[in-house]
């Protein structure tokens, strides 16, 4: 039996700020399984392009930057080659760079062999845009996860103030109902829940509760 069908994976798809990062990483601890923070790849390559002066247009040099990415995540922290960019990647200028690369189908073709390979056992929650629906299709639980604008717009903004990031909540709002707008209308692998995804709404629940709910959601599928 090959490797990706005995690992189970759950998917956790969402908008930006719709707290995936903290939920699927809470579910990752508590089962045991790894984390793959597919924006962080996003991220990264689009860091990495600007760092080297390349246009965030050129489809084929930022794909070539995508395929080699000397990325390594060690214990909660983000490094590119030899240098930690946890703080720098998460910056919002570096969010909106990466959506722009993101709607690059070669950039996404370029990140598909790096993504899958974080299947390892036990087991593997995967957040991001198109988990569900393009990188791990046949995941034992897939979730969507959102929140109202004004919500998302509070936490980046309590998030960016906690890292001492300056930020602004207009200037948030309009990034996020952008990116969202960039990320739904792409025609490669746009933002949308995967058929039979659970859909989760955080507008209301704590982090806590999300996590709490998808485990149980969890437990049934894997019965
Ligand atoms: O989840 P995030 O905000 O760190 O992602 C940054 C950008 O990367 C996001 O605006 C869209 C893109 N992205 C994507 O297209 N597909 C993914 N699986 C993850 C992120």
């Amino acid at each position: 039996m090959s490797r990706d069908l005995v690992y189970p994976v759950i998917t956790i798809d969402g908008p930006t700020a719709s707290g995936k990062g903290t939920v699927a990483h809470r579910v990752a601890k508590n089962l045991g399984f790894h984390y793959l923070d597919s924006g962080a790849l996003y991220r990264l390559t689009a860091l990495s392009a600007i760092e080297q002066g390349i246009a965030l247009t050129d489809e084929a040099a930022v794909a070539d930057l995508a395929r080699a990415l000397p990325c390594r995540f060690v214990k909660g922290h983000v490094y590119l080659g030899q240098i930690d960019v946890t703080d720098a990647v998460r910056a919002e200028a570096i969010g909106v760079a990466a959506s722009k690369i993101a709607v690059l189908p070669a950039v996404r073709k370029a990140l598909v062999e790096l993504q899958v390979s974080f299947r390892q056992a036990p087991g593997l929650v995967a957040d991001g845009r198109d988990m569900g629906t393009v990188i791990f299709p046949d995941a034992v639980q897939k979730i969507f996860l959102t929140a109202s604008v004004a919500a998302r717009a509070n936490r980046r903004y309590k998030q960016l103030i906690e890292k001492g990031f300056p930020a602004n909540m207009e200037d948030l709002v309009k990034d996020l109902s952008e990116r969202d707008a960039r990320d739904s209308a792409r025609t490669e692998a746009p933002l949308k829940p995967a058929p039979g995804a659970y859909i989760l709404d955080t507008s209301e629940i704590t982090a806590e509760e999300a996590v709490y709910q998808i485990l149980v959601l969890y437990a049934m599928a894997s019965k």
